[in-house]
């Protein structure tokens, strides 16, 4: 191909710019984590330019209620989320060490499962209630994570994939990928997991993580459930400073607009030869404007609902991609519970920080807990008045009626909505990674598991794809049996 050479300079009057200018859609944890991997893979004189229509960090932002920030979308990292931690080291960020306090599930009426204070109490309360069932639950989870774990080998060794199901297959095979294909119920119900604790312990956790139940795939139940594990963190001062650190370290040109189309032109280039470039064309403020990129990445869910981006011209057509995602609302709301809603317990004694619901509550949202501001390394205090920030799920916007059902009392406050996941349905079809030569989807990833991890995942494998396929590295992509042939290589 003729625009396969190094990257050469090019004086356009008094501007210099360079070959191969790549372009990135969306500036969340995917789009500027690529943005970092692209510029170890490509070096210092490529021009990446990153488009972002809202704020740098996208689903990662924070909200502000009585003078404090709080995360309002992604808000905990799990401990071997390896790049993740990486960033925040790299970039020389710090963390915030998720305070736990007391967790109760509730059906609406009474509390099914309640922590005490006294660790002892609570093994014996959960052999009591389940029996040894969470103690093979977490050796599962072990297992899974275990194998997921093998992609930082892979990919610190430079290997990439073409598919989302070659990507999940390279971990653990078959079985690993067949969770796709299975629903988190009978991925469970088969290994014998009783009715009692999936309903009362599990489905409460991911309405937590995922607003849905366990009809979820079962690597994103694996996933939910990670979210329960110990050791959690935060950045301090909001997860978001990971992007636009990302984005100051990757030396890329913010592009603040909305792109509306991406068509694919024939042009040519200075070699005289015809070659295949793709124009993005983007509304900023009232202007339309459009560039030229040779290597395009779409780090953003690409529907309609959500980034609105139409592909033009393109033979075969680019398919649609019928991704629903979830649509959830974060409220904060800094006021004293009232604890009766959640439980017959007399309102003096309730001392949980954080209720989970089960499925057949009829409660209007999917959990409530007390929350720690962004720069708060401790436990949450009151207010002199007894008041916390408390955080509510739930799948519509909350009514004042429905707030003064859950508070005795009230200052304020505020909520942010999101489409904040896929609405997950197996079996799973992942959208394609490669649309089209030099074009990529990050976000298909979602379709296993939406998290930060997972987009930085898909974001490393598409900057190690979009260079491999550039230089021809074809042994770098797709290679079968990667575990065993690691395991030698040491
Ligand atoms: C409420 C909530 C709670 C969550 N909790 C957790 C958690 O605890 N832990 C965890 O790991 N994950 C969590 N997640 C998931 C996690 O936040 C997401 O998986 C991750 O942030 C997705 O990042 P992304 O960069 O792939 O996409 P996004 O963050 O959605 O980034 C896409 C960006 O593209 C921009 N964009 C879209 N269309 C266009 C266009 N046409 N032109 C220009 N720009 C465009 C958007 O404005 C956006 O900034 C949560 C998500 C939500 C919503
Ligand atoms: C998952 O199901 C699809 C059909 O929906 C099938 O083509 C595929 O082979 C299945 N994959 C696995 C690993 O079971
Ligand atoms: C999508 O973009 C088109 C223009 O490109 C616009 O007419 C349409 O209203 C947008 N749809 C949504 C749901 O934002
Ligand atoms: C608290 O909630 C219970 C049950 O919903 C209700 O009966 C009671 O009146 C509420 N208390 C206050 C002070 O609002």
């Amino acid at each position: 191909m003729a625009f396969q050479t190094k990257p050469t300079e090019l004086v356009r009057g008094k501007e210099t710019s360079f070959f191969h200018p790549i372009a990135i859609i969306g500036a969340g944890i995917g789009g500027t984590s690529a943005a970092y991997y692209l510029r170890q893979k490509f070096g210092k004189d490529v021009k990446i330019d990153l488009f972002e229509r809202g704020k740098v960090g996208g689903r990662l932002a924070t909200i502000t209620i009585q003078g404090q920030e709080y995360e309002a979308g992604g808000s905990v990292i799990h401990p071997l989320n390896l790049h993740m931690k990486r960033f925040v080291k790299d970039l020389g960020l710090s963390t915030l060490q998720s305070s736990g306090g007391l967790i109760g599930v509730s059906n609406g009426e009474t509390l099914v499962f309640e922590e005490s204070s006294w660790f002892i109490m609570n093994i014996i309360k959960l052999i009591w209630q389940y029996g040894f069932q969470p103690l093979r639950m977490h050796m599962w989870l072990e297992d899974i994570l275990d194998k997921f774990m093998r992609i930082y080998r892979y990919q610190s060794h430079d290997y990439a994939f073409s598919s989302v199901e070659n990507l999940l297959h390279s971990l653990g095979g078959d079985d690993f990928l067949g969770m796709l294909n299975r629903t988190f119920l009978e991925t469970l119900q088969k290994a014998g997991f009783s009715e009692k604790f999936l309903h009362e312990m599990i489905a409460p956790i991911h309405r937590l993580n995922y607003g849905q139940s366990t009809g979820i795939n079962g690597f994103v139940g694996a996933v939910s459930l990670s979210g329960a594990d110990s050791g959690l963190w935060a950045v301090e001062g909001g997860n978001k400073l990971v992007c636009s650190r990302l984005l100051q370290a990757s030396k890329s040109n913010l592009i603040p607009g909305s792109v509306m189309y991406i068509e694919e032109k024939t042009g040519t280039k200075q070699t005289g030869n015809p070659t295949k470039m793709y124009e993005v064309v983007y509304q900023t403020g009232s202007e339309t404007r459009s560039d030229f990129y040779d290597i395009v990445l779409v780090a953003t869910p690409l529907n309609r609902k959500m980034s609105n981006i139409t592909f033009l011209n393109f033979d075969p057509p680019i398919e649609e991609f019928h991704q629903y995602y979830q649509h959830i609302v974060a409220t904060f709301i800094k006021g004293k519970l009232n604890s009766t809603t959640f439980s017959s317990r007399a309102l003096g004694e309730f001392d949980l920080s954080t209720i989970l619901t089960t499925d057949n509550s009829d409660l209007f949202i999917n959990s409530i807990g007390i929350v720690s501001s962004v720069r708060e390394n401790n436990k949450p205090q009151p207010s002199t008045d007894g008041a916390f920030v408390w955080k509510t799920f739930s799948p519509e916007i909350l009514t004042k009626e429905q707030i003064l059902k859950l508070f005795l009392s009230y200052d304020d406050s505020v909520k942010q909505q999101w489409y904040a996941y896929p609405i997950y349905k197996p079996p799973e079809k992942c959208p394609s990674i490669i649309l089209r030569d030099r074009l990529y989807y990050l976000n298909g990833i979602e379709c296993a598991a939406s998290a930060m991890e997972m987009s930085a995942i898909a974001a490393h494998n598409a900057a190690l794809l979009a260079y491999h396929r550039w230089n021809g590295h074809t042994h770098m992509i797709d290679q079968e049996d990667l575990y065993e042939k690691l395991k030698t290589e040491l």
